[in-house]
């Protein structure tokens, strides 16, 4: 009898759920509501590109400085710890960080919040797409390399907050914000609380986006609870990350979308 290992069974999970996903989802060209299909047709935007922020990833994937792992929940299996392999494993790929800079010029934020800095570059992204951009990184060493590629670039509207999420959470400096991005400590029950533990934070027509909802069993677990719940209306499923908005101007609807 064949024994899988906790890798084996992970990436067993993520096929058989890519493969579901894959079934249910739609072409976002066939998407009609003008909210959704405004909103996926800037994600395709090219001038939503940081070609200064792409350089600063191409030099920290050559960057084998060593950094000392921090575990604050379900990261990486890897135990390989250079900023290089951080920036390979770790940040959203330029597709991906696109699409939410798109999301944030799409909902006009104003203020928006991150859960997981890691090297700053996602960050930098949102930062061009909206007036301040708050956030959180539990790893100081991280937390500084990003702050050394902001200056480089000379982005002066971000604030990164370092602490677990569990400690900075409560001291936010904003009530409101427009996106909250959700990058970082990919276990379940840790979703469902900040989701929780942020919703009030969020300005009524604003937006929450989390990332890797199909990394797990249990992060698919908690994805489809948080999706059930009657606040939210539109939920859109992108297979990488979701969003749940509770805007009430729009329909409550659930969409797989490839796009
Ligand atoms: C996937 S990376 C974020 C990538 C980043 N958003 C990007 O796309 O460029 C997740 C980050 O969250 C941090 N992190 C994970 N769990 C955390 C926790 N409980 N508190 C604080 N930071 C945490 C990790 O140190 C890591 O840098």
């Amino acid at each position: 009898m064949l024994i899988f290992g906790k890798v084996e069974n992970l990436l067993i999970h993520r096929f058989n759920s890519w493969l579901l996903w894959r079934r249910s989802s739609v072409a976002w060209t066939s998407i009609h509501g003008p909210w959704l299909f405004s909103l996926l047709k800037q994600m395709r935007e090219p001038s939503i590109f940081a070609p200064e922020a792409e350089t600063e990833r191409k030099r920290l994937l050559q960057d084998s400085s060593p950094v000392a792992p921090m575990d604050f929940g379900a990261g990486s299996q890897s135990k390989s710890r250079t900023i290089a392999n951080i920036a390979k494993s770790a940040l959203k790929r330029p597709r991906h960080a696109r699409a939410l800079a798109a999301l944030s010029r799409h909902i006009g934020a104003k203020n928006v919040l991150e859960l997981g800095t890691c090297l700053g570059i996602t960050t930098a992204y949102l930062s061009k797409e909206a007036e301040s951009v708050t956030t959180l990184e539990g790893n100081p060493l991280l937390a500084q390399q990003a702050k050394v590629i902001w200056e480089r670039l000379d982005i002066q509207n971000i604030h990164c907050i370092t602490g677990t999420f569990d400690d900075s959470i409560p001291n936010l400096p904003s009530n409101q914000y427009d996106l909250i991005f959700i990058d970082g400590n990919h276990r379940g029950e840790a979703l469902i609380r900040y989701v929780h533990a942020l919703a009030p934070h969020l300005s009524p027509k604003g937006v929450i986006a989390c990332d890797d909802i199909h990394w797990s069993a249990d992060m698919e677990d908690a994805w489809r609870k948080l999706m059930h719940e009657p606040r939210w209306t539109l939920k859109v499923d992108f297979y990488e990350w979701g969003l749940l908005t509770a805007n009430s101007d729009l329909a409550s609807e659930f969409f797989c979308i490839r796009f």
